[in-house]
């Protein structure tokens, strides 16, 4: 059993099992370049208030950089058994420096320590994270670019709807992560906070410079309240939202995907590398790598809610209850690391089929909200014109002849406003270019969201 850093006044052993069950190093252990990286910074500050000497402080430096390059090489060996990272880093620095290393933790708590090193995590990863983004952002957007003319049927409720370009469903998937982008953003701006000086909840007796430790670790601010940042986990809480957000729309897209690759559309076409086999059907394809991507939703929404619900009755300051957020930071933030990496790989190497689109769009009750634009072009109410324009459907369907196949003067039957330029209105082509506002699906419109985002994620 490792040291710990609190067995004064204890007289009797902790519980083993009690033990193993507290620590948190399982998870934390991911923390120990953070935790480094506050140690040098804790001990500069520490070195100008008096408390170290020039020559303890030089020795834990020359300890901290020798546990960092063992880092980078990934050769740092910590005791599994030690409660948690802060531990862990503390004992392998005495192991170095020797008695100047009892030194480093004057004037900080772990509750302090645990903040700070879990926002420089937040920090760098939302960082990635939005990353990641913007490269799948681009990956789609050439995808968009591919696709401009390829027309097909867009849906509502899954039934076809109007005519859309591809590259306009493409765009409304750059628009969903650029959300997520912002949300990124906003998430970081909380993480982004010195906390060293704030002790375990009073703040400490030493001058610590607050600043010279935020400038070290990159941070753009001290905290103003150290009460309150021993127990703030809302930065915990706002990046899980964020994976959250990315993992619910990289679960639609992936639906979308499946959809358009089941043999019923198979307007688009995922490469094999994201596909495996069955091992009964010689014949299959799965698209495995995004029913994963759906599935992962689940595990998405599970941590946030898990974090949220773990806070929620919390005291203010440090509660242990806290020590849970590491369970779901971590998961949620690896797996949408990942998530993002194969996607963009995945959107990199997706093929559009045209000529498969092209077949659905044989479909004239597509051009059925047209229909009744025509008519109200002609005078006719809108409400007159949907009723008229539904009665022709329905006729169609029922005698099994396509719109345009009617004859005029049957049409008129229906709709007397009609006239011999309707059956101008059945192919996909005229139906985009019908459209008048921005952020429509008319081919001009698209270019110019193209255009956009290239712009934008250069
Ligand atoms: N391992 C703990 C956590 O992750 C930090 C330790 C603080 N423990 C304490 N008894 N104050 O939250």
């Amino acid at each position: 059993m490792a040291k710990k850093l609190w067995g004064g006044r204890f007289r009797k052993k902790i519980d083993p099992d009690f033990d193993k069950f507290s620590a948190s190093f399982r998870w934390d252990h991911r923390l120990s370049g953070y935790d480094l990286a506050i140690d040098a910074a804790h001990a500069k500050a520490l070195k100008k208030c008096g408390v170290l000497t020039s020559s303890e402080a030089k020795k834990i430096l020359a300890a901290v950089a020798s546990l960092q390059k063992k880092a980078a090489a990934g050769t740092l060996k910590l005791d599994k058994s030690s409660e948690d990272v802060h531990s862990a880093i503390q004992a392998e620095l005495k192991k170095i420096a020797g008695p100047a290393a009892d030194k480093i933790h004057t004037g900080r708590s772990r509750n302090d320590l645990v903040s700070q090193s879990s926002r420089l995590y937040v920090k760098d990863h939302l960082v990635r994270i939005a990353r990641l983004l913007t490269v799948l952002q681009k990956e789609i957007v050439a995808k968009a670019a591919q696709s401009e003319k390829v027309l097909l049927p867009g849906m509502t409720h899954l039934q076809p709807a109007q005519v859309l370009s591809q590259a306009h469903i493409f765009l409304s998937y750059v628009e969903m992560l650029e959300r997520d982008r912002l949300l990124a953003g906003g998430a970081l701006k909380l993480a982004d906070l010195c906390v060293l000086g704030s002790g375990a909840l009073a703040g400490t007796t030493y001058a610590l410079d607050q600043k010279l430790i935020a400038r070290e670790l990159g941070l753009s601010a001290i905290t103003r309240n150290s009460y309150d940042v021993a127990g703030d986990r809302d930065f915990v809480a706002a990046a899980l939202y964020v994976t959250w957000s990315i993992g619910t729309h990289l679960s639609r897209i992936a639906e979308d995907l499946m959809i358009g690759q089941t043999r019923g559309f198979m307007t688009v076409d995922m490469d094999q590398a994201f596909c495996t086999g069955s091992s009964m059907m010689p014949q299959k394809k799965n698209a495995d790598f995004t029913e994963l991507v759906r599935g992962a939703a689940g595990v998405f929404a599970g941590n946030f809610t898990g974090m949220a619900v773990t806070l929620k009755g919390l005291p203010t300051s440090y509660n242990r209850d806290l020590q849970w957020d590491k369970k779901y930071l971590f998961e949620s933030v690896e797996t949408a690391e990942e998530i993002l990496t194969i996607f963009i790989r995945l959107m990199k190497t997706l093929r559009i089929n045209a000529p498969a689109a092209e077949k659905f769009l044989k479909d004239e009750s597509l051009y059925a909200t047209d229909l009744a634009d025509y008519l109200v072009g002609r005078g006719v109410p809108f409400g007159t014109a949907h009723e008229q324009v539904g009665k022709i459907v329905s006729f169609s369907e029922e005698k099994g002849i396509a719109i345009s196949k009617i004859g005029l003067d049957l049409l008129k039957q229906f709709a007397p406003k009609l006239e011999a330029d309707v059956y101008d209105l059945f192919t996909p082509e005229h139906s985009v270019r019908m459209k008048k506002t921005s952020g429509s699906t008319h081919p001009a419109e698209i270019a110019k969201q193209i255009n956009f985002w290239k712009h934008k994620l250069k």
